[in-house]
Parts: C-alpha cells; structure tokens; sequence
C-alpha cells in the first residue's frame, strides 16, 4: 500500500514549514507548496527527503483557483491519494485597529482572497481525492485574532473569523468522510510577526506575550505543526472543532501570572 499524502500549504517557512517537516517524520509523503520565493520551499523538501519522504514541490498562489486545481492534478498523477491537507498559507496588511481609514476595500478583499477564499478553493480541489481515504483530516490554520479581537488588522481577524465558520460548514458538508477543523495559534515565533512588525515592537510584542499568557511562553512553530499533525492522523472522532494554541491567552486575557 502507498504511503499517506499530506498537502501543506504555505510550507516554505514558518508554522507550514514545520508541519511538513512533522508529517515527513512520521511516516507521510509531503507537498510542499509557496507562491513567490522557491529557495526556502527546496530547503525545507531537502529535509523532508532526509526523513524518508518523497517530496514534490508546487508553486501555486491558493488565491488562485487553476493553481489549487493544477495542484490537486499534480497530487493525483503522483500518488492518487491526499490524506491531510493543512490550509496554513496566510496573508495580511499591518494596520492599527483604531485607524479605520488605513483598511481600504481591496485590502480586505486581497486578505479573504487568501485567507478564506483560498482554503475553500483548496478544499473544493482536493475533496475528491481526499474522499478516497475515509478518515482523512483538513485543518484550517486559523488565528486567537479571531476570538480576540487583536491581531495586525482588522481585517485579518474577520478573515479568520470567517474561516472558523466556514470551517464549521465544511465539517458538516465533508462528513462523514473528511474530518475538517481548525487551529487558533497565539504569537508564533516565524518571519510573518518578524517582518510585519520590524525588530523592536517584534522584541515589545513577545516580552508582552510572555507577560500576560499564563504558560509564560510565546508559540513556536512546531507547537502548531503538532495540533495540526494530530487533528489530521489522530482525533477520528473531532470534527467542526476549533482548538486554540495561545498559552492560554484568550482564556485568561487578564491573569498573567
Ligand atoms: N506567526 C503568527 O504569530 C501567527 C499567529 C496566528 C496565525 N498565524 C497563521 O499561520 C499561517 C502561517 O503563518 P507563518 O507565521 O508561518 O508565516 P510565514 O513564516 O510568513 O510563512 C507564510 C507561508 O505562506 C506562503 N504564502 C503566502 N501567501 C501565499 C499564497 N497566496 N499561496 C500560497 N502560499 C502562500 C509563504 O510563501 P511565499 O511567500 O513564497 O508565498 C510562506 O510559505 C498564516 O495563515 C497565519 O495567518 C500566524
């Protein structure tokens, strides 16, 4: 029998980066995809071939539905199976909450374009393909932006907002066959806050996670690629569910330590 297929996406860095690594090393062969910088996405398949996994690695811009479909295609021709398929590819625009004139309407709609759209295109691509395998899992890479009301825009909450719902409603679509759910990470420590931020309210926002979450610790990438490793091999019997990975900051904002 042929190996199981995890499909990470948004995989050449980060919490993507780590979770294909995750899956390599347990077992599965493992795509991984970028949209605009190939070099990190061979870095990280030359280490997923180290585990023992057969690699492909695919451009493919998730806001684009020819490219979730071409790569769903290239899936299929290789294997003929996805067993997981972690929508973790992300985008946003940094703007202070309060400046409500700093989010215009294409930047919302350029952050759903990836954000919301881009999962749905994805899990339309591979339904067929991940139908063959009862018990497959997809797990959406949401945010605690989503329930609290922080995070870098306004618009970036509300487009992890709306993927938790629609995480919801794919759960009820795909079963019984696919288990769908969802993963809130706190503060992760990747590129993504390191660029957005710049290295002094980076350095700021950490010390301040730190501070108030009651584990007294930011998240690393690894601490996501755990959950959503689980949530897509184990948890046969989770589904519409959405589970936080923050150190425990949005339930108990205010405790600290
Ligand atoms: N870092 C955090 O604190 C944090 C917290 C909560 C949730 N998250 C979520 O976690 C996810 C990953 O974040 P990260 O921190 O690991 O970010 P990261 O290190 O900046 O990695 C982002 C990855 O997504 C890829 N990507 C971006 N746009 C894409 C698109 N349209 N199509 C395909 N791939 C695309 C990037 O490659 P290319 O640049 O080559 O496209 C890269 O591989 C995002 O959904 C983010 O919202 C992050």
């Amino acid at each position: 029998m042929s190996k199981k297929v995890a499909v990470i996406t948004g995989s050449s860095s980060g919490i993507g980066a780590a979770t294909a690594i995750l899956f390599a090393r347990n077992g599965y062969d493992v795509v991984i995809n970028y949209s605009r910088n190939p070099a990190p996405a061979e870095v990280v398949a030359e280490a997923c071939r180290a585990l023992g996994a057969a690699v492909i690695v695919v451009q493919a811009d998730v806001s684009k539905d020819a490219d979730c479909r071409a790569l769903a295609a290239a899936v299929d021709a290789k294997w003929g199976r996805a067993d997981a398929l972690v929508n973790n590819a992300g985008t946003t625009k940094f703007v202070a909450a309060k400046d409500l004139e700093g989010l215009s309407a294409q930047d919302f709609q350029d952050i759903y374009a990836v954000n919301v759209i881009g999962a749905y295109q994805m899990i339309r691509a591979f339904a067929p393909l991940m139908m063959r395998n009862p018990g497959a899992g997809i797990v959406n890479v949401s945010s605690v932006a989503s329930v609290m009301g922080t995070g870098s825009s306004i618009a970036y909450m509300a487009s992890k907002g709306a993927l938790n719902a629609m995480t919801f409603g794919m759960a009820r679509a795909l079963a019984p066959a696919i288990r769908v759910n969802a993963v809130g990470p706190g503060m992760v420590e990747t590129p993504w806050l390191q660029q957005g931020l710049g290295a002094e309210r980076y350095e700021a926002s950490r010390a301040h996670f730190q501070n108030v979450t009651p584990l007294a610790a930011t998240i690393q990438p690894e601490d996501v690629a755990d959950a959503c490793f689980w949530l897509c091999n184990g948890a046969a019997k989770t589904t519409g569910e959405f589970i936080l990975i923050d150190s425990g900051f949005a339930k108990f904002p205010t405790l600290g330590r």
